[in-house]
């Protein structure tokens, strides 16, 4: 066979791939061969489709923001993550998650409320009363702990609890249901069952709320359905998405970035010393980006044909965005693989996502880890892994990146 006939019959790369375990911040070796051969090419996923995967930084910033590019999951030729994400979504009603434009941007209104600045910054005394607490609890119970369970899953969970109003006392409830829709090894029942207990479960309380509404959350998506604006199942989905995605993703950015930074001191002195906001601020967006821990790419569906580096995309083709290619873009961020708490673009990265679906929580993951990273290495100066990095299990396969358990002491 000739060498161009051979790469015109060659499957593509499937997708998503799997980070190294001698690299494991860096993105996945086989996305990122592709990634240096062009900012867009194609991928096959698990259900045979073969998406256009955008790799390149400018070009997933220009699709992001473009409305021809979609949400929708019940679109035939979306790309679904799994097998299980597929059951999910066609069992789901339109929500913010899978709606575009102006339908949209009426959801996203809906649960903004808890997500403006000025609110995040009056719970910072609540956050850091509860780091206080989860650590002086790690340090009465002895001389070691595993860093997951102790302090990483707790301090983002009670914060989303409050923020919400969901009562924390059932958090091994809801921390198991994220664990399964997270993991990538549910199936497609499992998953159902899994997303319809905690629909049960956030119904019920919602509907607690329309009869006795408090300051959360749930208190405003239940006035939404008593004004009839909002079926009470629409309500619950979206808030179990906040409820999945308020806890989890941060409690492994948490994780993850302690891992690095017991790894590069001078760079843990930098995030530990500082009484800057901004240079804090910046050091977290830094570990943000380094971590990009939305591991199975960003899914979408061509509305209309678009053309970009000089590729058109035909109206009805799966798109991924894989964002770590992107964060590690070297045109944007120089020496990418490098962890540099001090540099100056951090921020532009797109490990929250871009444009419309940009992360409703991005603001309030940020100052969780700033308040968290630094109280936990100026409280406990002689933290150390319990076991060498090449040892600590990773989340390979799961959509958000992380370690399963971080064996500490001090
Ligand atoms: C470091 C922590 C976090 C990371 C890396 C992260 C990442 C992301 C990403 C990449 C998206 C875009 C999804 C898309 O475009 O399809 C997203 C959306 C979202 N995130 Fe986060 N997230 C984090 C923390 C949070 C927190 C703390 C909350 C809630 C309190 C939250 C709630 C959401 C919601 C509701 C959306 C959907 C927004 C929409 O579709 O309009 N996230 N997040």
């Amino acid at each position: 066979m000739s060498d161009s006939l051979a790469e015109a019959t060659a499957e593509p790369t499937f997708y998503p791939g799997r980070r190294s375990a001698t690299c494991p911040f860096r993105p996945a070796p086989e996305i990122a061969e592709l990634a240096a051969a062009g900012p867009i090419s194609t991928v096959r996923t698990w259900e045979g489709k073969r998406p256009w995967l955008i790799t390149g930084y400018p070009e997933a910033r220009e699709l992001f923001a473009d409305p021809r590019v979609s949400a929708d999951n019940h679109h035939p030729a979306y790309p679904h993550i799994h097998e299980g994400m597929k059951a999910v979504a066609e069992m789901s009603p339109r929500t913010m998650f899978n709606t575009d434009g102006a339908e949209h941007a009426r959801y996203r209104r809906m649960l903004a409320k808890p997500f403006t600045p000025k609110r995040l910054e009056a719970m910072r005394p609540n956050i850091q009363k509860h780091i206080d607490q989860t650590i002086d609890a790690m340090l009465a119970a002895g001389d070691s702990a595993d860093l997951v369970t102790a302090l990483a899953l707790p301090v983002p969970s009670l914060m989303i609890c409050e923020l919400l109003g969901v009562p924390y006392a059932d958090h091994a409830f809801f921390q198991e249901a994220t664990e399964l829709g997270f993991g990538g090894q549910a199936s497609a029942e499992e998953q159902q069952q899994s997303t319809m207990a905690m629909l049960g479960y956030l119904n019920q309380l919602i509907e607690a709320k329309t009869a006795s509404p408090a300051e959360d959350l749930l208190s405003d998506v239940a006035e939404l359905v008593n004004s009839g604006e909002l079926q009470v199942w629409e309500a619950s989905l979206q808030a179990v998405g906040i409820l999945v995605a308020g806890h989890e993703t941060t409690a492994n950015m948490i994780s993850l970035a302690v891992v690095a930074l017991l790894d590069q001191p001078e760079q843990l002195a930098i995030l530990r010393d500082t009484e800057d906001p901004e240079v804090l601020g910046n050091a977290v967006d830094e570990l943000i980006r380094y971590m990009t821990i939305v591991d199975t790419g960003l899914r979408r569906v061509a509305a209309e044909d678009i053309e970009v580096a000089g590729t058109v995309i035909p109206a009805g083709d799966p798109i991924v965005f894989d964002l770590a290619s992107a964060n590690f873009d070297a045109t944007v961020f120089a020496d990418p693989e490098n962890l540099d708490l001090t540099r100056a673009n951090a921020a532009q990265h797109l490990a929250f996502g871009s444009g419309r679906h940009q992360c409703i929580g991005l603001q309030l993951a940020r100052i969780e880890l700033g308040m968290v990273l630094q109280t936990l290495f100026r409280r406990i100066p002689q933290l150390r892994l319990s076991k060498p990095v090449e040892e600590i299990e990773f989340k390979w396969d799961a959509m958000v990146y992380g370690v399963v358990e971080l064996p500490v002491q001090w």
